[in-house]
């Protein structure tokens, strides 16, 4: 983009430097944008400012040092309120114990916002449908009748969220008309995508169905796996053919050990807890959810055929973050499959190539490798948990030299059976012949 292009793009405020605010900032920071971020966490502002890394998410690094002088970090919302007239609300929403959305966060923003005040919330933060009308009743009840809303729901996938960013599938505006939601579409123009124009509750509901059909896709073909492992099918070549017909599609449809993240788990609760709110009880997820649950304890039924009893059993898991690529431990798989061996007597050790420290927070009585061939030692099963790339590159007979037994459990069906069975190991996948 020429100069005269990015000095007149509007400048944006982030509320919130977690992973959504992060690259939304770098992002639209790249496209030209002066971005003020505020985070009410000054150790994490301090790193931001120092120009350290907060999360692992790749290519981010490169394009906050890139922007770095278009890109402020702040504990107070000060700077951003007095340059920004769009708010982007990046911040948590974590579910409550009755399985609501807790908004706090998103409330204590819109408190921050003096009166009078011709400004835009432009929410990120995933929220319940009929979030946004609640805002625009009270904003005019505190007087702030001039501040405006709008439903600007976040599609990026971890691992790949630079890349999502730069190169969105569409990008979904809800508002009420006004200035502020042609102000966000003027400020993606540069990325070409198709963009949707909708109402506020109608982008927010865009926003819970699309995680919580993916979600579906996912448990879908962890059942039809399973009973694929009692016909003798092969849920692999089922995808593949299934995934040709184009109103299905070949993605997400890898069967596994089940979804994890701070997403799906999530956002499917809270769509099933919205729909339960207004007295709809929403079947179809409470299914996705228990299957995604019986999901990840399967891989212990798979050890104990093998196994037998798995007291005083060494199991190496190879893997531990929810999906290659992050670091992010939330909701993993890993989690359940070792509370689920430790309480069965196993000892596990593990390795994962960037999710270790924030695993140790986690997990207790495991222990940790430095690499893949030092956790494998003396094994006698080794699963793969998260498919990162080295992990499904090992040298497979150097594999079967460092283990005591010969199981390999492939939770994430991303291994080449051939070159397993080839090194001597005994393969079994999720629903593969
Ligand atoms: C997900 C959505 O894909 C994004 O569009 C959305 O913006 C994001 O949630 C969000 O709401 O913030 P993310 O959680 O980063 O993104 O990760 P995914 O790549 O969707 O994977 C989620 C889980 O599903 C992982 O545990 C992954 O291993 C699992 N998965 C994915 C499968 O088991 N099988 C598949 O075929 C695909």
């Amino acid at each position: 983009m020429s100069d005269a292009g990015r000095s007149q793009r509007e400048p944006i405020g982030v509320i919130g430097t977690g992973y959504v605010g992060l690259v939304t900032a770098a992002g639209f920071a790249e496209l030209g944008s002066r971005v003020f971020c505020v985070d009410i966490d000054a150790e994490k502002v301090g790193r931001l400012r120092a120009g350290e890394p907060t999360i692992y998410e790749p290519g981010l690094q490169e394009l906050l040092a890139r922007n770095a002088e278009r890109i402020s970090f702040s504990t107070e919302p000060g700077e951003a309120l007095e340059h920004a007239r769009l708010l982007f609300v990046a911040v948590g929403t974590p579910p409550t114990y009755s399985g609501d959305a807790d908004l706090s966060a998103v409330h204590a923003v819109a408190d921050a916002i003096p009166p009078a005040s011709d400004r835009a919330l432009v929410m990120k933060s995933t929220v319940p449908c009929g979030t946004g009308a609640t805002l625009l009743r009270s904003f005019s009840e505190q007087g702030k009748a001039a501040l405006a809303y709008v439903s600007c729901p976040e599609f990026l996938k971890e691992g790949s969220a630079v890349e999502d960013f730069m190169n969105p599938d569409r990008v979904v505006i809800g508002d009420e008309g006004g200035w502020a939601g042609d102000a966000v579409q003027e400020l993606y123009a540069p990325l070409r995508s198709t963009v949707v124009r909708t109402d506020i509750a109608s982008s927010e509901m865009v926003k819970l169905a699309s995680n919580a059909f993916l979600a579906t896709k996912i448990s879908f073909i962890n059942e039809i796996a399973n009973v694929c492992e009692e016909t003798g099918a092969d849920v692999v070549e089922v995808a593949r053919g299934m995934g040709l017909d184009e109103r299905i599609g070949p993605k997400f449809l890898q069967a596994g050990i089940g979804f994890g993240g701070s997403c799906f788990p999530k956002d499917v609760d809270a769509l099933k807890q919205l729909a339960g709110n207004t007295g709809y009880h929403f079947q179809l997820l409470t299914s996705v959810i228990e299957v995604n649950e019986l999901q990840k304890r399967r891989v212990i039924n798979k050890l104990q055929r093998h196994l037998g009893t798995l007291a005083g059993r060494r199991v190496a898991l190879l893997g531990l973050a929810f999906k290659p690529n992050t670091d992010d431990m939330r909701e993993a798989s890993s989690l359940v499959l070792t509370a689920r061996l430790l309480a069965d007597g196993a000892s596990v050790s593990a390795y994962d190539p960037v999710a270790e420290d924030r695993a140790r927070e986690l997990m207790a009585g495991l222990s940790f490798a430095p690499s893949p061939l030092e956790a494998l030692q003396g094994a006698d099963a080794a699963v793969l948990v998260t498919e990162w790339q080295e992990l499904c590159e090992l040298d497979w007979p150097a594999v079967a030299q460092a283990m005591a037994g010969d199981l390999l459990i492939d939770g994430r069906n991303a291994l080449d059976p051939e070159a397993v069975r080839d090194a001597g190991l005994r393969y079994e996948g999720i629903g593969r012949r």
